[in-house]
Formats: structure tokens, C-alpha cells, sequence
């Protein structure tokens, strides 16, 4: 059985092939067009998938979308209308997208793939848990998903049993971890949905004396669940993400490539450190509800890998699974598997234990590539080009290392085996 998983739209677009269960291609749409955390639909990532699958698009037997776009659209049309005035213009921009490919994803399929067969939607914080979930090793397992937002939900706790997923509590919009960490990366002179990494290490280089103050503007209850003082933040007006009331509590923001002022580092250092405290708080909580060992995360939040060791290190789960494609791209993955294994009731038998799920290129491809580009290059036996590689580095050159197939997500994948709790 082939199943094709596609997650578009937003950002990080990517499409995964599953072969009776088996993840045999996944790759971002960025890495053929070349423009980082595309959001166009995933053609050749699509193409792509098929030809390493050696299908075509009339061997597909489902193709299962990432989220549900009526559902999503209730969410932007009713929360666009509780701020309008101010959320006009960001709602007029965003309407022709709606109405041109979001809402007709069928229709999609068929302009884009030639596709007419079966397709399904499922919940967008489903296909991150699914993602973790079902490719993980565990037969049960707790699952925590968090990013910016799906439909309504921004955060959610769960639980798997063999191809079983439950949602058993959910946190809505507009609380949302990944929004509040967006919206201060943005006041930090960062770009949303990219510069989010940036800050989790400019966070290092600061004092968290903020911290009480962000605790004031998002109160954290003792299971983890959290509100925003929205009066803080402007989650849906386009114009910016964060309010007046915050400029006047924080100072000013800083400008794109600005100066990077001590204070700067401390609101980083402050953010960092709210966001640890608040998913260790949410995953004890998860813990004390499920009692498993095993723990599965997944959602863009997921990507801080600061925050991901400190749970591992600070929480009672034994093991950990983190999608590596934690962020939107790992939702063709997941919804994907949710049709094969949940969906048609298939026993799971296949681990994600790698993510070199991408193309690759043979040397020959290669030689073509440099050579039409019109580039220098030269021929090494292996041993001798370690031994260059290695020069390079000990004189702290820069290597960009290219080899075997390309991976899938933005950071490395794993399941780990904790520490003891502390
Ligand atoms: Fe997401």
C-alpha cells in the first residue's frame, strides 16, 4: 500500500511516501526550490517521493493531508473578528490564500499531482503526535506536542498504545508557547519562523532577569496549562506580534541587524527559561496522568533543544523520542502513518532510526553538477581527503561535508535513555 503525506501552506511544505508502513521517502520542498521553510504545495518534493518509491501518482492508495482546513479557517475567520478592527488587514491579505488553494485541497491534488483518488485530514496536532508516536520505538508511550498553532490547538498531551493515539487534554489559541516565543524573537530583530533558533542561543549569553516578569504576563497553573495576558501581544493583526504594553514594560525593540544590547541577551535568557520551566511542568504533569516511561514529542516548539534536554534530564520518563522533524514538515510523516497504522488498523513494524530519507546524488551527478557551474574542483581517495578535511578544520577553515542521501527535518534525531530523575 502507498500513502502520500503532504503538509503545505504555512511553512516547512514536505511530502513522505510510506510503503506498506514503511517511511521509504520525506523530504521539504525547500530543498528542490531552494527558498528556506517554503510554504508552496510540495511538487517536487511529491515528484521526488515517488521516484524513490519507484510509484507513480496512480499507485497512490490514500494521500492524507496534515491538518484540517475548514477547521483551521473557523479558527482564522473567528479570532480575525474578535480583534477586528486591527486584524482587518491581515485577514484581507490572507483570504485569496484560503480561497485559492487551502480550502480545495482536493482540487489541489488533482491540478498539482493528477491525483483523484481518497485523501483524508486529520487534526493538525494529531499528525505531530502520529509523527513521533508511530515511528517511534515504544509500544506505549506519552505524547506532548506544542508549537505555534494548528486548528485551535497549540498544545497537547496524549497518550499511544500500539496503533492507538488519545488526545487527552488540549490548550487552545491564542495561549500558545510557540506564538509567545515567536512574537519576542520578532521583538528581538529576528524573523518569525526562522530566527527562533537564534535566540535559543543568544539566550545563553544572558541573565534571565525578566523572568518574573513574563511569569506575570503568562500564569502558569500547577498541571503546566497556561493563559496569556493578551494584552501583551497582537497574535493576529500582521502588523506585529507583540503590543505597545510590552514595548513599555521592555523598552524598545531592537531593529533587524541592530545592535545587540545586554538587554537584548537577558529577554532571550528570560524566554529560554520560561519555556523550559513551563514544558518540564506541562511533561510532569503528563507523567503523573500516564505513568509511562517513555515520552514522545513532537511540534515546532520541539525543535529547542535546550529545553528538549532539560526534560529529558528533569522528568520522571526513562526514554525519549523526538520526531527530528519536529516543526510542520514532519506532518506528512505523521499523517501518513496515522492512515496506514490507526486509520486501517495496520500492526506497527517499522522504526524511524535514521533521516536520510532525501535524494542522492551519485559522484558522477556530482562531477556534472561542478562542471556546468563552471567551479574548480579536484578528485580525492578517501583517506587523503580526511586527512585535507581534517587540515582545514584544525585551522579553523569552514567544511560544508555533502554525503549519501539528504535528511529530513533540521536536527538530529534519537531517541534517548534519561538520567535519573532529579
Ligand atoms: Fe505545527
Amino acid at each position: 500500500m502507498n500513502i502520500l503525506g503532504i503538509s503545505c501552506y504555512y511553512h516547512d511544505s514536505a511530502a513522505c511516501l510510506l510503503q506498506d508502513g514503511r517511511i521509504v521517502s520525506a523530504a521539504q520542498e525547500e530543498r528542490f526550490n531552494r527558498r528556506k521553510n517554503s510554504s508552496d504545495f510540495p511538487l517536487m518534493a511529491a515528484n521526488y517521493c515517488l521516484q524513490a518509491g519507484n510509484v507513480t501518482i496512480n499507485d497512490i492508495d490514500y494521500i492524507g493531508f496534515y491538518e484540517k482546513p475548514f477547521l483551521k479557517f473557523s479558527r482564522v475567520v473567528l479570532s480575525h473578528l474578535r480583534s477586528y478592527p486591527f486584524s482587518l488587514p491581515n485577514f484581507l491579505s490572507t483570504m485569496p490564500h484560503w480561497l485559492q488553494d487551502r480550502l480545495i485541497m482536493p482540487m489541489i491534488f488533482k491540478r498539482e499531482l493528477g491525483y483523484e483518488g481518497k485523501s483524508i485530514f486529520i487534526k493538525h496536532h494529531l499528525s505531530h503526535a502520529a509523527s513521533a508516536f508511530l515511528v517511534s520505538p515504544f509500544e506505549e508511550a506519552a505524547i506532548l506536542t506544542a508549537d505555534s498553532v494548528g486548528e485551535w490547538a497549540t498544545t497537547t498531551m496524549g497518550s499511544g498504545c500500539n496503533s492507538e493515539i488519545k488526545i487527552l487534554n488540549e490548550i487552545h489559541f491564542p495561549d500558545s508557547l510557540g506564538l509567545l516565543y515567536t512574537a519576542i524573537t520578532t521583538y528581538l530583530g529576528f524573523a518569525a519562523d526562522e530566527g527562533e533558533g537564534k535566540v535559543m542561543g543568544l539566550a545563553a549569553y544572558g541573565k534571565p532577569r525578566y523572568i518574573e516578569a513574563l511569569r506575570n504576563i503568562v500564569v502558569v497553573r500547577a498541571d503546566g496549562s497556561f493563559i496569556i495576558d493578551q494584552r501583551f501581544f497582537g497574535f493576529n493583526t500582521g502588523f506585529r506580534m507583540y503590543s505597545r504594553k510590552f514595548v513599555a514594560m521592555f523598552g524598545p525593540a531592537r531593529v533587524p541587524d541592530g545592535l545587540l544590547e545586554e538587554r537584548h541577551c537577558d529577554m532571550a535568557a528570560s524566554l529560554q527559561l520560561f519555556i523550559e520551566e513551563t514544558l518540564i511542568s506541562i511533561a510532569r504533569n503528563l507523567y503523573r496522568i500516564t505513568k509511562s516511561d517513555n515520552l514522545c514529542l513532537a511540534g515546532g516548539v520541539f525543535l529547542n533543544c535546550v529545553a528538549n534536554s532539560r526534560i529529558i534530564e528533569e522528568t520522571p520518563f526513562k526514554n525519549i523520542f523526538i520526531q527530528p522533524a519536529a516543526g510542520d514538515s514532519g506532518g506528512a510523516i505523521g499523517v501518513a502513518s496515522y492512515m496506514y497504522h490507526s486509520l486501517l488498523g495496520n500492526q506497527r513494524d517499522s522504526i524511524m532510526n535514521d533521516t536520510y530519507l532525501g535524494p542522492d546524488y551519485s559522484a558522477n551527478q556530482v562531477r556534472r553538477a561542478l562542471a556546468s557551474a563552471g567551479l574548480d574542483f579536484r578528485e580525492m581517495e578517501d583517506g587523503a581527503l580526511s586527512e585535507y578535511v581534517a587540515e582545514r578544520i584544525a585551522q579553523n577553515k569552514i567544511v560544508g561535508w555533502f554525503q549519501g542521501r539528504m535528511e529530513f527535518g533540521p536536527v538530529r534525531w534519537g531517541t534517548v535513555q534519561s538520567s535519573p530523575t532529579r
